[in-house]
């Protein structure tokens, strides 16, 4: 080993440059977001996305800028979808480094009782938890055969917090935590860390596909109530994955979940 620049026994090793990457729901909102900011860093980016029209124009957008990127159709709810499209990204670049997953739907709200909470349960879940065990399951086998790799998780504060009628997303978003510890624990022996990371209010208006993309339109009031004083926005999460990508950074880190929300769940609230 190479040795490090910052000192005995400090990590040394390769960057994400040249680095392959997958990004499910990289179409639009954060997705699109980790996936122009790894492009930038030099990484190989392959969008997984269930929208085509979001997932063409990032890749489109990140293409323009110089980046190497593919879009590939994906549902990550299935499992034969997400085998095909990893097969297809290590097709194109080679292999696949780092995995995050991001995809998810915030169809969530509403009563338990109401009619249609048991098809909200299946989908939600579906999507926003089994989705990413079936994109660990498919890609931990490439990360292996390219000597380790990184999984990136897209929780979310809700699994720590909770408004009524959120059962299923926050379900999910909970169970996404105990994956992530839990893959932490299996893959490490192949050299893969896992993490999560637990955003707050991300404001993405912004970063939607052109069709319903629009100027974000938020109150003093909602910038207020964070410690740091603002709304979050997509490129907060993007260097927080960055972080947990570079084993440089953060190859000492592995199974935790890093809270991104600007301080809004570490402060308490009295209502006079
Ligand atoms: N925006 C926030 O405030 C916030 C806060 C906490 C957590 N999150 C989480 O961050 C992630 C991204 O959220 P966002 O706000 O950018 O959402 P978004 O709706 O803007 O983007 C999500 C993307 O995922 C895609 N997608 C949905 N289902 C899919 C599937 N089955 N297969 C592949 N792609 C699929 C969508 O087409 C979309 O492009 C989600 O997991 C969300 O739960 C968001």
């Amino acid at each position: 080993m190479e040795p490090s620049p910052f000192g005995a026994g400090a990590p040394a090793g390769e960057g994400l440059a040249g680095k392959v990457a997958v990004v499910t729901g990289g179409g639009q909102g954060i997705g699109r977001a980790i996936a122009l900011r790894f492009a930038a860093e030099g990484m190989a980016v392959v969008i997984a996305e269930i929208d085509p029209e979001a997932g063409a124009e990032a890749e489109a957008l990140i293409r323009s800028r110089g980046g190497r990127c593919r879009f590939i159709p994906c549902d990550v709810s299935d499992s034969a979808s997400v085998r095909a499209m990893v097969d297809r990204a290590v097709a194109e670049f080679g292999g696949v480094h780092v995995l995050v997953n991001n995809a998810g739907i915030a169809w969530a709200q509403g009563d338990p009782l109401d009619d249609e909470a048991e098809e909200r349960w299946a989908r939600v879940i579906g999507t926003n938890l089994t989705g990413a065990f079936l994109c660990a399951r498919h890609v931990a086998p490439h990360m292996r055969a390219a000597g380790g790799g990184a999984i990136i998780n897209i929780a979310s504060t809700r699994a720590l917090m909770s408004e009524p009628g959120w059962e299923a997303y926050d379900a999910a978003k909970a169970g996404l935590l105990g994956l992530t510890r839990s893959l932490a624990v299996t893959l490490g022996p192949l050299g893969i860390r896992v993490n999560a990371i637990s955003p707050g209010w991300i404001e993405v208006s912004a970063w939607k596909k052109s069709a319903l993309a629009r100027e974000p339109e938020l109150r003093p009031e909602d910038h207020a109530q964070h410690p740091v004083g603002r709304v979050g926005w997509p490129e907060d999460i993007a260097e927080a994955c960055l972080f947990l990508a570079d084993p440089r950074k953060s190859g000492f880190i592995t199974g935790q979940n890093l809270v991104v929300d600007g301080g809004m769940t570490v402060k308490m609230i009295y209502v006079d």
